[in-house]
């Protein structure tokens, strides 16, 4: 089931999420949802205060399902390792028409949990690094916006208030 993607303004995305102590239906519920979601929009990932739950869960897919295999589940994501320095492009599915060059790791480490509960390690370089790092970010509240000079962050967020008064944020 494709889920509503929830924008900035809304106070799930501005709050650490919790971690994930039990893996019940309704978590693998919500990972198939959020899957399904992702790859509709399309996107290279999601974490899950995106639609609406405030629980430690991301997926990320660097090819966006052009390819087989890298589909990746990881509940309690921890950074244990970065490495270099990217600049590229990025966006977001919560900021939908706004984006900015973000300098992310060029490679990162992660450790987390799979579906069933088993410890797991990734790396991740390029794309995938960047994908891993903004989707931590959004389990802890942080927005791609915030890795930017204090003049860009504030041109973005006076435009999407003005596209809020307006209505036309949705
Ligand atoms: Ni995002």
């Amino acid at each position: 089931m494709i889920r509503p993607i929830v924008l900035w303004g809304a106070e799930v995305l501005e709050k650490p999420s919790e971690p994930v102590s039990n893996i019940t239906d309704a978590e693998i519920k919500l990972v198939q949802d959020m899957i399904e979601t992702m790859y509709k929009a399309p996107g290279v990932g999601l974490a899950a205060p995106q639609v609406g739950v405030s629980k430690r869960i991301m997926v990320t897919d660097a090819t966006g399902g052009e390819k087989k295999n890298h589909l990746l589940t990881i509940l309690n994501p921890e950074m244990v390792a970065a490495e270099g320095e990217q600049f590229e492009e990025e966006g977001c599915l919560s900021i939908p028409g706004f984006s900015a060059v973000v300098a992310r790791p060029k490679k990162i480490v992660l450790r987390g949990l799979d579906l069933n509960g088993k410890e797991i390690i990734f790396e991740g370089s390029d794309l995938l690094a960047r994908a891993f790092s903004h989707e931590i970010d959004h389990l802890d509240g942080k927005f791609f916006l915030d890795h930017l000079s204090f003049i860009k962050r504030d041109i973005i967020k006076r435009r999407i208030r003005k596209l809020i008064r307006q209505g036309k944020w949705e």
